[in-house]
């Protein structure tokens, strides 16, 4: 059984660059957070769109308890947006730009079943990036309020792991579907993420390019860079026995939501 938790976080006190003082980091993950709100609201269409096709009373309920918990990620993150603002960055005109071409533009184009299948690689791919975050620590140097936010939500991508997935399969999608539901969802997240990261980086007008190359080797080095999280996501899916619920564990999730009091609620 899924919990819809709600989360307010707390920005009062977030520095511009909350994450351990590093820019390029910070702006990478600022990114994510831009582009999270309205692609998790792609998420509840995709799978909505399904629903009354579904039988199974557990996947019916799984369906509605996972829009709950996507509709609250979107609602916690996007109160960073004015922090973002108040800390002097112009954030708007890249939002509209961004709901403009993926939600406008590329998504009325693409069939139902491959939104589906896109939703289901875009899960598989927080829940890697979720398993990443609370088995690797990577946020023990962020700023708490940013950390919680981020815990919080990785927990529950681990939680509703397989609920797209199971509804893909419900509807009679296959492998095939779901390798072209990861080639538009790499490409995508791809463009987007690069571009949200420019954006914001173009912001910092004391940032010269050792630094940022500095911080690009350093993420390298380390296995978080963009390209090494994706790339360590992909070769499970790709198995053709892939299931969410085995190719990730859930426990980190559980022990994270009783660690903070959270697990029933
Ligand atoms: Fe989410
Ligand atoms: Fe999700």
């Amino acid at each position: 059984m899924l919990q819809v938790r709600r989360f307010d976080p707390d920005f009062s006190d977030l520095p511009r660059h909350w994450y351990a003082g590093d820019v390029v980091l910070t702006h990478s993950v600022n990114a994510l957070n831009l582009i999270f709100p309205d692609g998790e609201r792609f998420f509840v269409r995709s799978v909505k769109h399904f629903a009354p096709r579904l039988t199974d009373p557990k996947l019916k309920q799984d369906v509605k308890d996972f829009m709950g918990q996507e509709a609250q990620h979107g609602h916690a993150h996007s109160q960073q947006f004015e922090v973002l603002e108040a800390q002097g960055y112009v954030v708007r005109d890249w939002l509209e730009r961004y709901k403009h071409v993926a939600y406008k533009r590329i998504e009325p184009l693409t069939p139902w079943r491959w939104r589906l299948a896109t939703t289901v690689a875009l899960e598989h791919l927080t829940a890697s990036f979720a398993t990443f975050a609370l088995e690797e620590r990577f946020l023990d140097e962020a700023h708490p309020a940013m950390r919680d936010l981020l815990l919080w939500h990785a927990a529950e991508e681990l939680e509703h792991r397989a609920v797209a997935f199971e509804v893909h399969r419900a509807v009679g999608g296959g492998y095939v579907e779901r390798v072209i539901g990861m080639a538009i969802a790499l490409t995508v997240l791809a463009v987007f993420w690069s571009s949200a990261t420019r954006h914001l980086l173009r912001q910092e007008p004391e940032l010269d390019r050792e630094t940022v190359r500095a911080s690009k080797r350093r993420l390298a080095a380390q296995g978080r860079s963009r390209w090494s999280l994706l790339t360590r996501s992909i070769g499970p899916y790709l198995r053709p026995g892939f299931h969410p619920e085995h190719a990730h564990d859930g426990a980190p999730a559980t022990a994270y939501l009783a660690s903070v009091g959270r697990l029933g609620g």
